[in-house]
């Protein structure tokens, strides 16, 4: 049962600290910063084909960006789109992410993977799910039952994986270093935001938008693009994600007091401080911008809204704006009274290509 929630969405929402602690269970040692994810650490890939669909898509574009951080090329593709992709080579390694193992377009690009003679990994939640069944390897993401449409803690649950994926098959010990305690403080800093977040302050600010524009840059950019779709995909009003610096190359024409725009801001690196100047240029449109960010730099300041996360570091980081946006998506379609478990429309496994 939904054990009090109003809806599953929220309860899996609220349920995140425990299925990342139990992603981590037996797989991180912080003394010694290592990882152990069994026969899967002696993979060594020199190339990583991710692919995926929808949230899970999300999850390929950051777990791409893992790889190619420690120096591995690799690529997100659309599944539905795998035909179209050079053909892996040599030792690639195809990783297929998926919440239900069983989507079709997922699945059917895996299978050419195979094909083609490339090794198969599934990243997924189901056990004895026909990726699960049929991939050389699988890493379980162990996130327990998703019965809400929405993927919520699945997600987070596809980003930590990977993240073990990519350190103890590509990453070095320096970065292993840094990144462990962080995974380790990620359940502890999930719950800070579910016990404080503001997340239903701006759902009531903003439930009559015309539009919602979410902004991110690196690590954040698929949650930017994250977060757009669990908005549309429950409330059914129009949102879109951007890399931060796009915005400027054609969409910035449709930003005005209508649309508000929240901006995901980690740190105060360069990133950062390049989405601070996406902030001021969507200000001056007169948007409401709304501030996902640690405080750590000045976003605060030119922000109507902010929704506070924990600093850590920008990969993990990820994690945590997430679970705003996750709040403010679930607020928003509840304050319009939508049918936030099974949307119109969409459902939870697509077996259809
Ligand atoms: O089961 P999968 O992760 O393969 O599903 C892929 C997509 O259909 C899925 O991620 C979908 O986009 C989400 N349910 C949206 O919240």
């Amino acid at each position: 049962g939904k054990s009090g929630y109003d809806h599953f969405m929220l309860k899996e929402i609220y349920e995140q600290p425990r299925a990342l602690r139990q992603c981590l269970r037996g797989r991180i040692e912080e003394q010694t910063a290592t990882v152990d994810i069994g026969d899967l650490g002696g993979l060594n890939p020199t190339g990583v084909q991710l692919v995926a669909c929808g949230t899970s898509y999300h999850a390929a574009k950051y777990g791409a960006q893992l790889f190619r951080d420690a120096g591995v090329s690799a690529q997100a593709l659309l599944a539905h789109e795998y035909a179209t992709a050079p053909p892996p080579i040599g030792n690639d390694l195809v990783v297929g992410i998926s919440q239900s193992g069983e989507t079709a377009d997922t699945l059917s690009a895996l299978r050419e993977a195979r094909r083609r003679g490339a090794r198969t990994l599934t990243v997924t939640n189901t056990v004895g799910s026909t990726m699960d069944r049929e991939c050389d390897h699988t890493l379980y993401i162990r996130s327990g039952p998703e019965i809400g449409v929405a993927a919520t803690k699945t997600f987070a649950g596809q980003l930590t994986a990977l993240n073990l994926l990519s350190l103890a098959t590509s990453e070095g010990s320096n970065k292993r270093r840094t990144v462990v305690p962080a995974l380790r403080d990620l359940a502890g800093h999930v719950q800070r935001i579910l016990d404080s977040s503001a997340a239903s302050t701006v759902a009531e600010q903003y439930d009559d938008a015309e539009s919602y524009f979410f902004i991110g840059r690196g690590y954040q950019h698929p949650v930017a693009l994250e977060g757009a779709l669990k908005l549309k995909e429950i409330s059914y009003e129009h949102a879109e994600g951007f890399a931060a610096g796009e915005l400027k190359h054609g969409s910035l024409a449709l930003v005005d007091e209508n649309t508000p725009v929240f901006a995901i801001v980690v740190g105060d690196g360069e990133k950062a401080q390049k989405t601070v100047g996406n902030i001021k240029e969507v200000e001056a449109r007169d948007a409401p911008v709304v501030a996902v960010t640690d405080g750590q730099s000045d976003a605060e300041r030119y922000a109507d809204h902010v929704l506070t996360i924990p600093e850590s570091r920008p990969r993990t980081a990820a994690v945590l704006a997430n679970v705003q946006l996750q709040l403010v998506a679930y607020h928003v379609a509840d304050r319009l009274g939508r049918s936030i478990d099974k949307p119109r429309n969409l459902a939870k496994s697509v077996t259809v290509e």
